[in-house]
């Protein structure tokens, strides 16, 4: 990643070390070692590929904390908020571009596919949920089919490349595919709920931003399809009017805890974990497949 960022244009490294200084869980990457190792390989191409998942990754980061006007990413403040929506826009452009380049130089055709099927999704998530954003008539349906682009692609990706690299047979590809595409769904979801009950200082960045913004997330959608009319007709008048009057945070807040959308939206979760952990019943058991395991349970279990 540090080579990747060598440019004479001297903006582009200092964003990209800043962002990539700050760290972050590299749990694509992970997932993509995980996924080689588990199908037998343990080649050189490993790394590559894990730069370019990490590099669309935080690509999406650095455009996302500009249109939901982040100020806090990975504990520092957010490159948006230092140099602003125009550098941070286009040196996320620059990272896209570094990961097909990247990938030009390692991959073949298979694995382009992947990726270019995997950043278009992930870019008609985001606009689908731009569409979406502050209504709250959001269905459970509307919100999977966001997470499933935005989010879960990406992991299946990452998980399906290690695989690919090590030529295994079709279904044992497409085995370690549902597994990443399950612990995608339950890493988007625990982030949402996550949102509403984690400590800034251990998530490394704001909580309750979701609301602010009028992006309806799972503990939300659960609490509205539970809660009494009014307190439904509340909930939507904030939101709706969110842009006028700085939601009730507060109040909204205790509805979601008060009612079960907190452990709702954990139980949803932890049922992709298991679906994804019960895909890799194709692999012998062993050491491959207990870190395979662990990094599921990890999505559901994370504090940060
Ligand atoms: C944040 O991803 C965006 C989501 C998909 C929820 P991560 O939680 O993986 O962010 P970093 O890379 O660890 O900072
Ligand atoms: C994940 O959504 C965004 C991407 C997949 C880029 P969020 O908006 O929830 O991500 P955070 O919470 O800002 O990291
Ligand atoms: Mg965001
Ligand atoms: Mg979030």
């Amino acid at each position: 990643m540090e080579r990747s960022l060598e440019s004479e244009v001297s903006l582009i490294p200092e964003i990209g070390r800043h962002l990539i200084g700050g760290g972050g869980k590299r749990f694509r990457p992970l997932l993509l070692l995980a996924s080689a190792r588990l199908c037998g390989y343990e080649g050189e191409k490993r790394y590559p590929f894990c730069a370019v998942i990490e590099f669309i990754h935080t690509a999406t980061l650095l455009h996302d904390d500009v249109i939901d006007e982040a100020q806090t990413r990975r504990g520092k403040t957010s490159a948006n908020h230092i140099w602003g929506n125009a550098a941070s826009v286009l040196v996320g452009d620059y990272l896209y571009s570094k990961a097909f380049q990247l990938m030009k130089d390692y991959g073949d055709m298979r694995i382009i596919g992947i990726l270019a099927e995997t950043t278009n999704a992930m870019a008609e998530g985001e606009v689908f949920q731009l569409m979406k954003c502050g209504d709250p008539k959001l269905t459970e349906e509307d919100y999977l089919a966001i997470i499933d682009r935005k989010t879960a692609r990406l992991m299946r990706a990452a998980a399906s490349i290690g695989a690919c690299l090590a030529e295994v047979p079709p279904y044992l590809i497409d085995a370690v595919s549902e597994f990443g595409l399950h612990i995608g769904y339950a890493f988007q979801i625990v982030d949402d709920t996550l949102d509403y009950t984690a400590k800034e200082d251990t998530f490394g960045k704001a909580v309750g931003k979701d609301l602010q913004e009028g992006k309806i997330t799972l503990p939300l959608i659960r609490t509205l399809a539970m809660c009494r009319d009014e307190e439904r007709a509340f909930v939507s008048s904030q939101i709706m009017n969110r842009f006028k009057e700085v939601p009730d945070e507060k109040a909204i807040m205790a509805l979601v805890l008060g009612y079960d959308g907190i452990p709702y939206a954990l139980s949803v979760a932890r049922r992709h974990v298991e679906k994804g952990i019960g895909a890799l019943g194709a692999f012998p058991p062993g050491p491959a497949r207990e870190t395979m395991e662990a990094i599921a349970y990890f999505t559901i279990e994370r504090t940060m």
